[in-house]
This record gives C-alpha cells, sequence and structure tokens, in this order.
C-alpha cells in the first residue's frame, strides 16, 4: 500500500526564504527568452496562468522559438477534445532529424550526443552530433534506395544503441513513421504489432546483450515475421561479433550504409504527418497503437526535458529507460537531442555486474540528471546504502522518478543517499498517450517546493481536473477522482493506429470535453497533485504497463484452462505483481504443478517474461455477478488479505465460491 506523504522536503523551508528573493528578481529573458514580450507576465506564477489563459500565443512563441521550420505554421491549433480532433501547427513544415541533428551540427559538431553506456562497464560509446548525422543520413538513404517511402512504417526491434537511435531518426528525416518494439517482448508479440503497423521493413540486431547474456533477437524476428507477410526486409545490425543466419530478406546494415552517400535530403513534413506509433496496453483487447505526430510531440518533449529537470546546455542527461517505451522516446531521445544534449543510452541492468552498476556509471559519465524508475530504486535500497557510497555522484543535480507511484521509503533512499540530501527528487507522471512529461514538482521553478512521492504542479499549458462519477468538476482541495485533462496540448497522441473509433472511446467519451487518462488523483489542500494508480484493469509491474485481459487471453488458450481472472496485487520490488486465478476444464489429468508452469511459459512466450503471474492459484469457479461479470473488487481484496474489505456481496451468483477462493488463497499463501 503507498502511502500518502505530508512531511515536506527537508531542503523545502531552507530554500524558500531564497524563493521569495528569487521571485523577487525573476529574469524571464533568462529563464524562458520566447516569454519575455508576454504581456504582462514578470514572475513565475504568471507564466503558468498566461500558458493557460493564452494557450495558443503561448504555444506559437514557443514552437517559433525553438524549433527550425522549413516553412511557417498558419494555425496554432484546432482541437476539440470531444471528438478526437487534435491539430496543431497545421501549416507549417519542418524535419524533426534536422531539430535534432543538423542544426547542433551547425553550431557544435563535436559535442557527444549519445554515450552509448554498453553492457559492460567502462566500455561506453561516444557519438557525436556529427557522427549521428552521418549514421542517420547513411541509413535514410539505405532506407530510401530499399524502397521505404514516406508514410512507411518501419518496425525497430532493437535494445538502446546509437544504431537504433539512428534508425529512429532516419525514419524520420525521410518521412517514414517508426515502430519501435521492446527488445524484451516475445515473437508473438513481435509479430502482432508488426502486422498492426503493416511494416514492410524491420530492423534488428544480431544478438543483444544484458546483463551479461546473450539474447538472440534477430532469432526472434526470424519467427515473428513469418508470420507477418506484409515485411519484405529485416536490416540487421552486428551488436557482437557472432554471426548469424541471414536470408534473402536480411538486409547487413553497416555493410550497406558504407556505401551510401553521407548526406540525405530531408523530407519537408506536415506538422500533423505521424511521426511514430508505440504501442501499449489498454484495459481491453490488444495493445494499442498510439500515434504521435511530428511538431507538438517534439516541442513538448524538449520543452520538457528542459524545464521539468531543469536541464541547461552542457549538462549529461541519463535516462535509464529503454528506448522502446515511450520515457526513452522522449526523455533519451527526442528530448535531449532536440535540445542539442547529451544523452546517455543505457543497455544494461541496474545490478550488472553488481547493485552499485547506475552510481559507478554516473561517476564515470559525470551524470548530471538521472532518470529512472521506483522499481530499481527499490530493489537497489534493499542491497544498502555502501553501493551508493563508494562512488562520486557529486555531478548529480536533479534525480527524476518515472513510470509508477513512488512510495516514501524509495523517495526518501533516493534523495538522501542517492542525491545525498542535496539534489531535488522530481516525480514525474505522464503516459504513452501524453507524449510528454504533465505534472512533476518543478516545471517552472526550479526552487519550488517539493512533497516527497508528489508529482504536485502541472507543467506549462497543462489544466489537470479531478471529476466526480457524474463527470461533474470536482472544484475544491482536499479530494479524489479520475484524473483528466481539460485542456488539449501539443504532445497528446492523436489517434489510435486504425482505429480511431477506440481512441475516441477510450479517452474522450468518459468525461465529455476532457482527456480521461485512465488514472486516479488526490488534489491535496495546497492543490498538490498525488496519483492514486489506475482506475482500469490496466496494471503496472515493473514500470511496465499490462493489461490483465492481454494475459488472460493467453491463459485461456490453453486446452486445460476453462476461463481465468487476473489481477494486480502490491509488490515490494515490482510495485505490482500478477496473480492468476484459474478454472480448470474437467478432467485434465495433469498435475498443477505442471500447468502452472505452462502457463507460466506460455505468457512469456506470447507476450514478455515480465508479464509472467507470480501466483496462479487453480480454482472451482470465480465469484461473478448474476449477469455473469466477475467481481474482480473481489479478488483483489482477497489478495490483500482485507476479508473485511470484501464488501456487498450480495450480487454474487453464488457467494460460496468466494469462501473457497480464501481457503485456496490460504493454502496458496
Ligand atoms: C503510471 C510511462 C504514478 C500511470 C511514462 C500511467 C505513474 C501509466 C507515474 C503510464 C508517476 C506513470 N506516478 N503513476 N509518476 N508515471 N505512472 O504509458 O498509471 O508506460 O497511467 O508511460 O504509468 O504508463 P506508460
Amino acid at each position: 500500500m503507498w502511502l500518502r506523504c505530508t512531511s515536506k522536503c527537508v531542503f523545502a523551508s531552507l530554500s524558500r526564504s531564497y524563493n521569495n528573493v528569487l521571485s523577487r528578481s525573476f529574469n524571464i529573458a533568462a529563464f524562458m527568452p520566447e516569454a519575455a514580450g508576454f504581456e504582462g507576465v514578470s514572475d513565475r506564477a504568471a507564466l503558468q496562468e498566461f500558458s493557460l489563459s493564452n494557450s495558443d500565443h503561448f504555444w506559437a512563441a514557443v514552437a517559433r522559438h525553438r524549433l527550425t521550420w522549413i516553412s511557417p505554421f498558419h494555425t496554432v491549433q484546432d482541437c476539440d477534445l470531444s471528438r478526437g480532433r487534435i491539430k496543431w501547427f497545421e501549416g507549417g513544415k519542418l524535419n524533426v532529424s534536422v531539430n535534432c541533428l543538423d542544426r547542433h551540427v551547425h553550431t557544435c559538431p563535436e559535442k557527444v550526443a549519445l554515450i552509448w553506456e554498453r553492457d559492460e562497464p567502462g566500455s561506453e560509446v561516444k557519438v557525436t552530433y556529427r557522427q549521428l548525422l552521418d549514421m542517420t543520413c547513411r541509413l535514410g538513404n539505405l532506407l530510401r534506395r530499399r524502397g521505404v517511402k514516406k508514410g512507411d512504417c518501419v518496425t525497430i526491434y532493437m535494445p538502446p544503441c546509437p544504431l537504433a537511435v539512428a534508425s529512429m531518426l532516419a525514419c524520420a528525416r525521410i518521412g517514414a513513421a517508426h515502430n519501435v518494439v521492446f527488445a524484451g517482448f516475445s515473437a508473438e508479440a513481435l509479430a502482432e504489432r508488426i502486422r498492426d503497423a503493416q511494416s514492410s521493413t524491420v530492423i534488428t540486431v544480431n544478438q543483444g546483450v544484458r546483463g551479461g547474456r546473450v539474447i538472440e533477437l534477430k532469432k526472434t524476428v526470424d519467427t515473428a515475421v513469418e508470420g507477418c507477410p506484409s515485411v519484405k526486409q529485416v536490416f540487421v545490425a552486428m551488436r557482437t561479433e557472432n554471426p548469424v543466419v541471414m536470408t534473402d530478406r536480411d538486409v547487413s546494415m553497416e555493410e550497406e550504409m558504407k556505401l551510401e552517400d553521407a548526406v540525405c535530403e530531408p523530407a519537408a513534413m506536415d506538422s500533423e504527418d505521424v511521426l511514430f506509433l508505440l504501442y501499449t496496453s489498454g484495459s481491453t483487447g490488444k495493445p494499442k497503437g498510439l500515434v504521435h505526430t511530428q511538431a507538438g510531440y517534439l516541442l513538448y518533449a524538449l520543452l520538457t526535458h528542459r524545464y521539468v529537470f531543469s536541464y541547461h546546455d552542457g549538462d549529461v542527461f541519463g535516462c535509464v529507460a529503454d528506448i522502446g517505451w515511450i520515457t526513452g522516446h522522449s526523455y533519451s531521445v527526442y528530448g535531449p537531442l532536440a535540445n542539442g544534449g547529451t544523452t546517455v543510452l543505457f543497455e544494461s541492468t541496474p545490478v550488472y555486474p553488481n547493485p552499485g552498476r547506475y552510481w559507478e556509471m554516473v561517476q564515470r559519465l559525470r551524470i548530471n540528471q538521472f532518470y529512472g524508475a521506483p522499481t530499481a530504486i527499490r530493489l537497489l535500497l534493499k542491497y544498502g546504502d555502501h553501493w551508493v557510497h563508494k562512488y562520486d555522484c557529486s555531478t548529480l543535480k536533479t534525480l527524476g522518478s518515472v513510470g509508477e507511484p513512488i512510495n516514501t521509503e524509495a523517495w526518501e533512499w533516493y534523495h538522501r543517499v542517492v542525491g545525498d540530501g542535496r539534489c531535488p527528487v522530481v516525480d514525474t507522471w505522464w503516459q504513452t498517450e501524453t507524449g510528454g512529461i504533465c505534472i512533476a514538482p518543478r516545471p517552472s521553478d526550479p526552487d519550488a517546493e517539493i512533497v516527497p512521492g508528489m508529482a504536485m504542479r502541472p507543467f506549462f499549458g497543462m489544466k489537470p481536473v479531478l471529476v466526480d462519477g457524474e463527470g461533474k468538476l470536482l472544484t475544491s482541495n482536499n479530494t479524489s477522482g479520475p484524473l483528466c485533462l481539460a485542456q488539449p496540448w501539443p504532445g497528446m497522441a492523436r489517434t489510435i493506429h486504425n482505429n480511431h473509433q477506440r481512441f475516441i472511446e477510450t479517452y474522450c467519451q468518459p468525461y465529455p470535453g476532457y482527456f480521461f487518462t485512465g488514472d486516479g488523483a488526490h488534489r491535496s489542500e495546497e492543490g498538490y497533485y498525488q496519483i492514486t494508480g489506475r482506475l482500469d484493469d490496466v496494471i503496472n509491474v515493473s514500470g511496465h504497463r499490462l493489461g490483465t485481459a492481454e494475459i488472460e487471453d493467453v491463459v485461456n488458450h490453453c486446452p486445460a484452462v476453462a476461463e481465468s481472472a487476473v489481477i494486480g496485487y502490491s509488490h515490494d520490488v515490482k510495485g505490482q505483481a500478477v496473480y492468476a486465478f484459474v478454472v480448470l476444464k474437467k478432467e485434465v489429468g495433469v498435475p498443477e504443478e505442471d500447468l502452472s508452469q505452462l502457463l507460466k511459459d506460455m505468457v512469456s512466450k506470447s507476450i514478455a517474461k515480465y508479464a509472467c503471474p507470480d501466483q496462479i492459484q487453480f480454482v472451482q469457479r470465480l465469484p461473478k455477478t448474476r449477469s455473469g461479470k466477475i467481481m474482480r473488487r473481489v479478488l483483489r481484496k482477497v489478495v490483500e488479505q482485507d476479508l473485511g474489505g470484501l464488501g456487498d456481496l450480495s450480487t454474487l451468483d453464488d457467494p460460496a465460491a468466494v469462501q473457497e477462493i480464501v481457503q485456496g488463497h490460504q493454502d496458496l499463501c
């Protein structure tokens, strides 16, 4: 159970008086140059207010100042949340790769763009802006020569590495969309995403290396593409020296890149052309391909990267998320590169070769902002403070947390031990759908007070609201409810690939006029936001989003299974773990342990290892309402061992089912 935190951050009071001085002498031109002309804006609060009440003016100024346009936009935004229409910067043309590369090559070609922190500590590779542009152009030319056209979608199945980033940017350069699939997903999950995206080209590596183990990524792709008739070619980069079987379909990426020209004409893209698809789990059905477009996404990623983390030119930004997730997209790749920053690509794990890995890396790479997930922090704190104290982490200035609620213990440890009580911890709330951070403690004021475990304040132009069950606005403080976003922002997803109706039903219809996030939140007495968790059947395992329906789908495919219900339950390291209740068909004749293992293997094979149920309980029947709906609330209470909280069971079809399940659960524990 996460505790609501009330204790204030230690340095908050110290900085408050300093704060007052600061706000009096607030220099807007130094803080946000494009805001200098905003009428009546002389302090931070006024700037925040301006970004909401003069949203078009705010975003137009930022877009003109921060992006390099081929031709200017004529309309700042044309959005109607109730109908799912979202358009920003129409009429404008630009190229995202030019914004991330060429303009920095112009001013600082030898600046390091990427630090590839390879699995083996001490073997990092630095790539300058000039080198990254060279790679991107060669790859862009190769893709073009091999028939990839503007509007096509290329699937990328690679671990974090410079060639993966170059692949994303090469797509952007020639106007193709990319679809990065986390390299921990199974062949089946990959195939499903390739089919939905209708990719004809897949980019991968021969093998991955993680935590000292070799992972056969090319083999996984081979298996996946067998079921994907759209795939015509697979580009294979060499991460290790081990040869892999190459078929007629396969292309040796590095060898072919050498033959290409290092100059590649960037495509002039409309602001609303697709930049990428990224699949994520929903509460029902198959994962959905969220669509992000060019200008708005890039602008939102770069602005949040700079302001939420107080990123300054010359800083080294260390986001340890995989590029297969939105955090990797926005804060390992697009945000930092659009800002001309130096960004780390982390290939390893927090405990390889030992639990000091992150902090040894911070010391060696002189990282200034570290951005990671609470699950890793919870794991590392168990190993003790000495793993942090062994290393010099004095370069750190800001610590970020993302993906799931950060509990007080983890927050305190991160702040006190890793940040030496000196570095602010910014708990950032956002989603694949939002493109970038929406709520974070210090979006507009690098000295603002921070309350542990709270995301706190909306970013510029963001208007979070809480609603009640009927969709009415909850206007007072100290209240909780479904979290919605009341004003469109440039970074938001535009649709679900091939299914705009699902987009409207999921995000726009639950609370008309608002974008519904699927999360609940509490607004404190002071007006700060704390995320309380998902309101739907999406669970969060080690910071990875999973739909319980996806797991049930796999389990139900086993011929021995009649039906199943999957829920998430609290886990002290992973945040949530997967618990499956399974009803077997009569006379299966296989021992339960064997079946249990079989079901776990099926989930690994169909989705990914992290989706595997931690517990499988075989039951005679599931608690259902008279209309046949599974009462998951009851199952959750049983697993939490909160029998007093079972609530009203009168709508149950067969109340005896609960007793059996309680008994079975106790036996399992
Ligand atoms: C959860 C990851 C609490 C939330 C960027 C959201 C969080 C889902 C936080 C999105 C946070 C993300 N505190 N919960 N700071 N950040 N979440 O799409 O439930 O992988 O809806 O994006 O993660 O997960 P996604």
